[in-house]
């Protein structure tokens, strides 16, 4: 398969659809209609992942199992693969996913405790084994990104957002363990500082991952 497949992850209020939406500004007019951005759950140009992603987001839906909740997530992440992802590699795109496998990974395997060897197995099959070449991560300290989500985002808190600080601590930790074990595909950004810092250091990252895209 050809193109380029990059995913953004990072702890919820890290900045990732921020920084998406102002590398998107600069990426799009060098890459075109080559650029693919996406996000998860859901995801752009599928109807049943966005379907998915309706439930498993839903506030209204306490009694949902874990499992079943890891698994309507590597439901809709197979869909959004088939429908979407592959698609546009084949036709040798640029993908950027707001969140993929890695957020699986984190808040299903270390922040509901079920495992991340489990919940990477079920991701492959989920997935055909279809990793990203490049992830970019947002390092926050969960407390700063839930912060950042009561005061500047109360009116689209979901299900997960609201679960104690200690699910979120587990979370990073899920994600710093990846981190350590795949050091040569992860892209570390301190989240910590002004948007527009961040920003700056993500183009940066961009431009390096893109390098022959970009020419
Ligand atoms: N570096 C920053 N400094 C201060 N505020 C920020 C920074 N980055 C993002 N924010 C603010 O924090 C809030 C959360 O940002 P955003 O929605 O981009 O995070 P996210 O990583 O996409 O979160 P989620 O995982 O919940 O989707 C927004 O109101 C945004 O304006
Ligand atoms: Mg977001």
């Amino acid at each position: 398969m050809t193109g380029k497949f990059i995913s953004i992850e990072g702890p919820d209020g890290a900045g990732k659809t921020s920084v998406l939406k102002a590398i998107l500004a600069e990426l799009r007019p060098l890459l075109g209609e080559r650029l693919l951005v996406t996000r998860e759950p859901g995801g752009t140009g599928s109807v049943v992942a966005e379907a998915i992603r309706d439930l498993v987001l839903d506030p209204n839906l306490p009694t949902m199992d874990a499992w079943t909740e890891a698994l309507l997530y590597a439901a809709s992440r197979r869909q959004h693969i088939v429908e979407t992802i592959e698609p546009a590699l084949a036709d040798d795109k640029v993908v950027l996913s707001d969140r993929y496998v890695d957020s699986s990974i984190a808040y299903q395997g270390g922040g509901r405790e079920l495992g991340v060897e489990q919940i990477a197995k079920l991701n492959t099959f989920a997935t055909h084994g279809l990793a990203p070449q490049a992830t970019i991560y947002l390092d926050l300290d969960p407390k700063i990104g839930l912060e950042r989500i009561q005061t500047q985002r109360s009116d689209e808190v979901n299900r997960l957002d609201v679960e104690a600080l200690a699910f979120h601590q587990r979370v990073t930790q899920a994600y710093h363990e990846l981190i350590e074990r795949n050091p040569e595909r992860f892209w570390v950004i301190d989240a910590n500082q002004p948007l527009d810092q961040v920003i700056e250091q993500t183009s940066a990252s961009m431009h390096q991952i893109l390098h022959d895209e970009l020419g």
